[in-house]
């Protein structure tokens, strides 16, 4: 009688259990499928030609990109000593901003001595980027506010500096792209895609 309850209670585990049922997914109502729509929050405007033109800057290491102008050694050593030996240093050896001036740097080159700083005369493997980076960052409190001769200039008398051209040096949109950096040879060839340029 025993052992036949115990079997009945065995046996009635899980009968109150509900049955499993296979999940039924309601289908999706056509509001919940219609995208959001939210009224225009009014900021910004769409850039004008002008605009694009201010950003569109980059200058290629073949000069794609240099604008007409033209400037000399002497007329960006005065530009340098207005506009930027306070942060660069009075000979370019650097103080807030990093050193610019370094000739003798180029002998030691970069990657022989990471300490060593990077200058124009061993780091730059394109007189291009010069241009490019003073138009577009320096001086940096008023960047973009060189003319394209002032920028020039400024790249002209660099260079001079770090001996990689002549005191008599003229830079421009022809000049430029023709300068041998002394550390080009040191980078190595980006032959990925069509571009053939030192990385
Ligand atoms: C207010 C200070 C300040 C002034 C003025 C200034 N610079 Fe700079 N410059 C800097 C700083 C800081 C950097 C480093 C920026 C960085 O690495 O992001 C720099 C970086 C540079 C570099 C890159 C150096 C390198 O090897 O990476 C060049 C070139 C340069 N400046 C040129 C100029 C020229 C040319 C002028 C004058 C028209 C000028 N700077 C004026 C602060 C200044």
């Amino acid at each position: 009688m025993i052992s036949t309850l115990f079997l009945a209670l065995l046996l009635g585990c899980g009968v109150d259990a509900p049955a499993p049922t296979a999940p039924t997914a309601s289908a999706p109502t056509a509001a919940a499928k219609a995208p959001r729509t939210y009224a225009p929050v009014g900021l910004g405007s769409p850039a004008t030609a002008e605009e694009i033109a201010a950003w569109d800057l980059d200058v290629s290491p073949s000069g794609e990109g240099l604008p007409a102008g033209s400037g000399t050694v002497s007329q960006g050593q005065a530009l340098y000593a207005a506009q930027c030996m306070a942060c660069h240093g009075v000979k370019g050896e650097g103080g807030v901003g990093p050193k610019l001036i370094g000739p003798d740097d180029a002998k030691t080159g970069f990657g022989d001595d990471p300490k060593i700083p990077k200058t124009m005369a061993n780091w730059w493997p394109y007189a291009t980027t010069a241009y490019d980076y003073i138009r577009r960052a320096m001086p940096q409190h008023a960047p973009g506010s060189l003319t394209p001769d002032q920028t020039y200039a400024l790249t002209a008398y660099l260079l001079a500096e770090n001996r990689v051209v002549g005191a008599d040096f003229v830079a421009d949109a022809k000049s430029l792209p023709a300068v041998k950096m002394p550390t080009t040879v040191k980078f190595v060839p980006d032959d990925r895609g069509s571009s053939t340029v030192v990385r």
